[in-house]
């Protein structure tokens, strides 16, 4: 890759705060520009001051951009080829809903500091030109498992891979670097899921809980949440996923997170997910999980932001 990418493409760490910002219909075009201006120089700021004091610790912050932010912002055109507002997509049962965002930050650190830290940054900068409608404090849990008890992320790009898959390449130049943003917050029912016997829930995933190994082609269910979303080796995305909770509203779910090359492959998993394959057979995974939320971001590559800084 020729332009420095942001850090979409590293590991999941411990902690996370994934925040999706939109701009306030009052604020004028103006101040919304200059606070966007601030807000690319802060986020290289960020990581920049993070990669020296703590180097070891795989801290980032990921800034990602809507459509229509892209449009009031008046930022380079053509747009992304693929940077358009997320469609719903619903399936017979289930439907991936679509909510609107125009900024998307995604802070990853070992300690809960300093995700609170470069939360608090990014809202002294934005806070009179918009508002923070989604805030999500996610945290690896145990041994890098979702909520639901099953190791999350095993299947994803590992090395070399994780560029190709999470990065837009030579096919749209003026973007090489970049990648496709796409969030959703799933709720899920944990009383329904911890009544399924742990066998079921096994077949629900498509793979063994303690183990985390795949189930054979003949064994494992057509209707398996790794059956439906692998929708084959040429087209993988980069997941990112992290649990939430609170145990006292019982808002309990996980918060999904994919950056890809490109976005058409994101979409075939959702169509796969909740419409099935073939139609009506839709990804069990689903009965147990709402998706609340649903949005398309474009992040830039980090000489783009140096640009978007003035
Ligand atoms: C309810 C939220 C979700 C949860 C809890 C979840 C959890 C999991 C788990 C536990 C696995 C198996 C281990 C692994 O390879 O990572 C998995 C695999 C996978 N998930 Fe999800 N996932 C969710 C939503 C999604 C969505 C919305 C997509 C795509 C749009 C997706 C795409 C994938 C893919 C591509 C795989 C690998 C399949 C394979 O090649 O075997 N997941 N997920």
């Amino acid at each position: 890759m020729s332009a420095t990418s942001q850090a979409t493409t590293d590991a999941p760490n411990n902690n996370t705060i994934f925040m999706v910002w939109n701009f306030k219909a009052g604020a004028s075009t103006d101040t919304i520009k200059s606070a966007f201006q601030t807000v690319c120089a802060l986020v290289k700021n960020l990581n920049n001051s993070a990669a020296v004091r703590f180097p070891d610790k795989r801290v980032s912050c990921v800034m990602g951009i809507g459509y229509e932010a892209w449009k009031t912002l008046n930022l380079q055109t053509p747009h992304p080829k693929e940077l358009t507002n997320f469609t719903p997509i619903k399936g017979a049962k289930h439907e991936a809903v679509s909510t609107p965002g125009d900024l998307h930050f995604h802070l990853r650190g070992d300690h809960f500091s300093i995700c609170y830290d470069m939360a608090n940054a990014i809202h002294d900068v934005l806070k009179d030109v918009a508002n923070c409608t989604e805030e999500i404090h996610g945290f690896r849990y145990w041994d890098g498992r979702s909520i639901l008890g099953f190791v999350d992320g095993t299947e994803n790009p590992q090395g070399d891979k994780r560029d190709f898959f999470g990065k837009v390449g030579k096919d749209d130049a003026d973007y090489e670097g970049g990648s496709y943003l796409f969030v959703q917050k799933y709720v899920h029912n944990m009383d329904a899921w911890n009544e399924l016997p742990p066998k079921e829930q096994e077949n629900v995933i498509g793979r063994s809980r303690e183990q985390d190994i795949e189930m054979s082609d003949e064994v494992k269910p057509k209707n398996s949440h790794s059956a439906l979303a692998n929708v084959g080796d040429d087209k993988k995305i980069v997941r990112d996923n992290m649990p939430f909770v609170n145990t006292t509203t019982k808002e309990v779910g996980t918060y999904f997170i994919a950056y890809a090359s490109t976005f058409s492959t994101v979409q075939k998993m959702l169509e796969a997910m909740f419409i099935g394959i073939p139609t009506g057979n839709y990804d069990r995974i689903l009965d147990f999980s709402t998706a609340r939320t649903g949005s398309l971001f474009f992040v830039p590559t980090l000489d783009m932001l140096d640009d978007f800084s003035g």
